[in-house]
C-alpha cells in the first residue's frame, strides 16, 4: 500500500561535509515508526548498512504484527491466543489471505475450494522416484513445490489476481498431499489419496499414517493439536523465509517457484529447521545420559567455543516469551496426557531443559525463552510424525503466510524488484598480469 504523507521528519547530519538531509518519518497503526530513506542514495551517495536487517523495515504490511517485548502476535489484528483456541486452520487461512475471518457461507466456499484441489497430478509421483529413499523430506519438498510450476500454466502469472487466487488455493490444498507423499516415499509405503470427507488436519494425518491395508484411527485431541500447530506457524511478519519469498516473487517469477524458495530457506536450523534440531538435541542429551547429564550439556551451551546452542530457544524478535510457545506448551501437555507420555524419558528431559532455561541467569539475561519450535517438535514426535518431517509440516503451515505476503507485495503499486546494495571492502581496481608475472 502506498504510504501517505508523513507529519514528522528525521534530520540526518554528517560530519564529513555532506549536507544534512530531512527524511520523512512514517507511523504505522501500531509498532515502531520508520524513516523513509529511499531518497538517501540519490541525495547523499551513501547507503545505509544493516546486515541481517535488524533495524530495517523492508515493506509495509497489514497481515501480521509482532511485539517482541510484549510477546504479542496478531494475524490481521486478531490475537493468536484467540485464533488458536476459537478457529481452525482453514478459517485462519481465509483471514490471512483475504483480511477477514469468514462467515459461514464464505467458510464453506473456501473449504470446498481447498478440498477440491487436494490431489496432486499423477505425474508428480515420478519426481519422487528420482530421490533416494533416505532423502530428507525438505529436499523432496523443495523439488516438488518447484515442480508444481510445470503443471499449472493457467496460474503462473503473478500479476493476474485471478491466477494468484487459483495458485493460492492449489498450494494450500496440495501441500499436505505432497508432504504425505514425501513421507510415504521415505518409508516405502504406497501413497494415500486425500479424502474429501475429512478435515484439513485429518486428511494430513490419514495420508501420513493410513495404509491400503488399514485405515487411520482418528484421535480428535491429536487432530486438534496438529491443526493448532498449523495455525501457530501460519505467518510471522518478515522472517527469513517470508523475506525470501517476497524477494523471489519481486522478479516476477511464478507463485510456485517463489514458494519453493521459501521452503528452501525455512529448512535452515536457525529458522524452520529448529524443531527438528531441538528433537535431535534431546536425542543427543538422552544418548549422553539424559537428565543426569543436563548440567554438562548446559555448560557446553554456555561455552562459546562449543558452538552448541539450545535449539528451540531464543528468537530474533521475541525478547519475551513467544506467545505461540505458550499455546504450544498447553497443547504439548494435552497430547502427552492423551497418550500417557508424561513419564516418557524424552519428554521429561525436555521439561527439565525448559525449567533450566527459564531459571538460569545465562538464558534469562539473554532473554532466551523456549520458542514455538521447542514444543511443536515434542508434540509432533508424540503424535508419531517423524522428526525429519517436522520442517515440512512447518512449510505446509507457512505456505498461506508466504502467499499472503507475496500477494500484498505484488498488489502494492510502489513495489519494485528487490535489489539491495553493499559496502564494498574488496580490492581496488587492478590489472591482470601474465601468469608468469603473478
Ligand atoms: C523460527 O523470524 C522468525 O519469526 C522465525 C520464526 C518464524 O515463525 O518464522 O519465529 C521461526 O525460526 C524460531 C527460531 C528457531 N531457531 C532456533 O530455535 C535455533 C536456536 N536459536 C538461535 O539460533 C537464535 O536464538 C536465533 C537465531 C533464533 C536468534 O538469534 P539472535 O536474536 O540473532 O540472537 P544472537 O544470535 O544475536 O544471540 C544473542 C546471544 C548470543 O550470546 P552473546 O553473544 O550475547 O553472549 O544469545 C545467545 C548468543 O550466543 N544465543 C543462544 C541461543 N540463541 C542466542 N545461546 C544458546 N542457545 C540459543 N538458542
Amino acid at each position: 500500500m502506498a504510504l501517505t504523507s508523513s507529519t514528522h521528519t528525521a534530520t540526518l547530519s554528517f560530519s564529513d561535509g555532506t549536507p544534512s538531509l530531512e527524511l520523512p518519518l512514517y507511523q504505522g497503526t501500531i509498532g515502531p515508526d520508520v524513516i523513509d530513506i529511499r531518497a538517501l542514495y540519490a541525495r547523499t551517495g551513501k547507503f545505509t548498512y544493516d546486515p541481517g536487517f535488524l533495524s530495517t523495515a523492508s515493506c509495509n504490511s497489514s497481515i501480521t504484527y509482532i511485539d517482541g517485548d510484549k510477546g504479542e502476535l496478531l494475524y490481521r489484528g486478531y490475537p493468536i491466543e484467540q485464533l488458536a483456541t476459537q478457529c481452525d486452520f482453514l478459517e485462519v487461512c481465509h483471514l490471512i489471505l483475504y483480511g477477514e475471518l469468514p462467515n459461514e457461507k464464505q467458510r464453506n466456499t473456501f473449504v470446498s475450494a481447498v478440498t477440491h484441489h487436494t490431489m496432486a497430478h499423477e505425474q508428480m509421483q515420478f519426481f519422487l522416484r528420482g530421490f533416494r529413499r533416505d532423502a530428507h523430506p525438505m529436499a523432496v519438498m523443495t523439488g516438488l513445490v518447484g515442480a508444481l510450476s510445470a503443471f499449472y500454466p493457467d496460474s503462473m502469472n503473478l500479476n493476474d489476481p485471478a491466477q494468484r487466487q487459483i495458485s493460492a488455493i492449489r498450494l494450500i490444498a496440495k501441500m499436505p498431499t505432497l508432504v504425505a507423499m514425501a513421507y510415504k516415499y521415505t518409508i516405502g509405503q504406497p501413497y494415500m489419496y486425500p479424502r474429501n470427507d475429512l478435515s484439513y488436519a485429518g486428511n494430513l494425518m490419514r495420508m501420513m499414517f493410513a495404509t491400503p491395508c488399514e485405515d487411520y484411527k482418528f484421535n480428535a485431541v491429536l487432530a486438534r493439536a496438529l491443526d493448532r500447530i498449523l495455525i501457530l506457524h501460519a505467518d510471522h511478519e518478515q522472517n527469513a523465509s517470508t523475506s525470501t519469498v517476497r524477494m523471489c516473487a519481486s522478479s516476477g517469477t511464478n507463485p510456485f517457484a517463489a514458494i519453493a524458495a521459501g521452503v528452501a530457506c525455512l529448512w535452515g536450523p536457525a529458522h524452520g529447521g529448529a524443531n527438528e534440531a531441538a528433537l535431535n538435541m534431546l536425542f543427543e542429551v538422552q544418548r549422553q545420559g539424559g537428565v543426569a547429564k543436563i548440567g554438562e550439556f548446559i555448560a557446553q551451551v554456555k561455552d562459546k567455543n562449543s558452538n552448541v546452542r539450545l535449539m528451540g530457544f531464543g528468537h530474533r524478535v521475541y525478547k519475551n516469551y513467544d506467545p505461540r510457545a505458550r499455546l504450544m506448551r498447553e497443547t504439548c501437555h494435552e497430547v502427552l496426557s492423551e497418550l500417557g507420555l508424561h513419564e516418557d524419558p524424552l519428554f521429561k528431559l525436555a521439561m527439565a531443559l525448559e525449567k533450566i532455561a527459564l531459571e538460569d541467569e545465562y538464558f534469562v539475561s539473554r532473554k532466551l525463552y523456549p520458542n514455538v519450535d521447542f514444543y511443536s517438535g515434542i508434540v509432533q514426535k508424540a503424535i508419531g510424525i517423524p522428526v525429519t518431517l517436522f520442517t515440512a509440516i512447518f512449510a505446509l503451515a507457512r505456505t498461506v503466510g508466504w502467499i499472503a505476503q507475496l500477494n500484498e507485495m505484488i498488489s502494492d503499486p510502489e513495489y519494485k524488484i528487490g535489489r539491495p546494495r553493499q559496502l564494498f571492502i574488496g580490492s581496488q581496481r587492478r590489472d591482470v598480469q601474465p601468469i608468469g608475472q603473478r
